[in-house]
């Protein structure tokens, strides 16, 4: 098992190259987050139908002057949306890196937030309660493995208040298979920390802290995008993706019982 010092150096040198990014392509905001969602050249795109769900389901929320945690932050977009929305947003962050490029680019977004860069399974550096909503993407599957992080993050929260995840869901063994697969010949570093797949097991940890976990899994035969990665620029490529989305919709409506087995998630907890 990899340990933070590891994953702390491999997202150190890889956030690293951003930092000398000029500020309008640093900055970021609602605007900018949709348009880059809807670029099938952008790397975001392969996300679109999670993030869209996020979006819309952070937009329902009252943000304005809410204290907001962007736990596992990396380059930091999703808090400086929701900081350009009103929220009082705090970075945090392993990676000191991380933090750096999330304050330069709240700078160059005109937000004001804060950063934090520790591991997660010591946030002493908060009060009980500090935080109306934890937004969480793709980093509780990191911190999982870290002794204490999860209680840590529930402490955290206030009661009443939230914590979204969006993740991979990691319930389906052939989809899982893949992942390994394309991690293994990619050459993935394992101080990448990506072992651990969100399935319903790690779901089951939040309900025994939570009053109320929803699970709204997203993408079942849509992974095969996974297999057209870098060339969702093209228009048959785009268009057989919209229609195995529109499948989708019909095939999970009539079989629920699918959604497990599907390769997004997006979960809603309420302390
Ligand atoms: C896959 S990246 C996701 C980054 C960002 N949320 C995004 O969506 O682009 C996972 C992030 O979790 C952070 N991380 C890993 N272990 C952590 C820990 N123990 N405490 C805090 N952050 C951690 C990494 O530094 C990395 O930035």
């Amino acid at each position: 098992m990899i340990t933070a010092a590891q994953e702390q150096r491999f997202y150190d040198s890889h956030y690293r190259q951003f930092l000398d990014l000029p500020d309008h392509a640093l900055r970021c905001d609602r605007a900018s987050l949709l348009r880059d969602l809807n670029n099938p050249a952008h790397p975001i795109h392969e996300r679109r139908k999670l993030y869209e769900a996020v979006l819309n389901r952070l937009l329902q929320l009252p943000l304005a002057r809410g204290n907001v945690l962007d736990y596992g932050c990396g380059p930091g977009e999703w808090g400086l949306v929701m900081a350009g929305e009103g929220a009082r947003v705090t970075f945090l962050d392993l990676s000191p890196v991380a933090i750096e490029l999330c304050l330069r680019r709240a700078a160059a977004s005109s937000v004001e937030v804060r950063g934090c860069a520790r591991d997660a399974s010591d946030l002493s550096c908060f009060p009980d309660g500090e935080f109306d909503l934890v937004y969480a993407n793709a980093a509780l599957h990191h911190t999982l493995k870290y002794p204490g992080a999860l209680d840590e993050l529930v402490r955290v929260i206030r009661p009443g208040g939230r914590l979204i995840l969006a993740e991979t869901y990691g319930n389906n063994p052939l989809l899982n298979a893949a992942r390994r697969l394309r991690w293994k010949l990619g050459g993935q570093a394992e101080e990448q920390g990506e072992d651990i797949l969100l399935g319903d097991a790690e779901i089951d940890l939040l309900r025994g802290r939570f009053a109320r976990v929803e699970v709204y899994p997203l993408n079942f035969l849509a992974m095969a995008k996974r297999l057209f990665r870098g060339r969702l620029e093209n228009p048959l490529i785009g268009r057989l993706l919209r229609i195995l989305e529109s499948a989708d919709d019909a095939l999970l409506g009539a079989f629920p019982g699918l959604r497990r087995y599907c390769g997004e998630v997006l979960v809603e907890a309420e302390r």
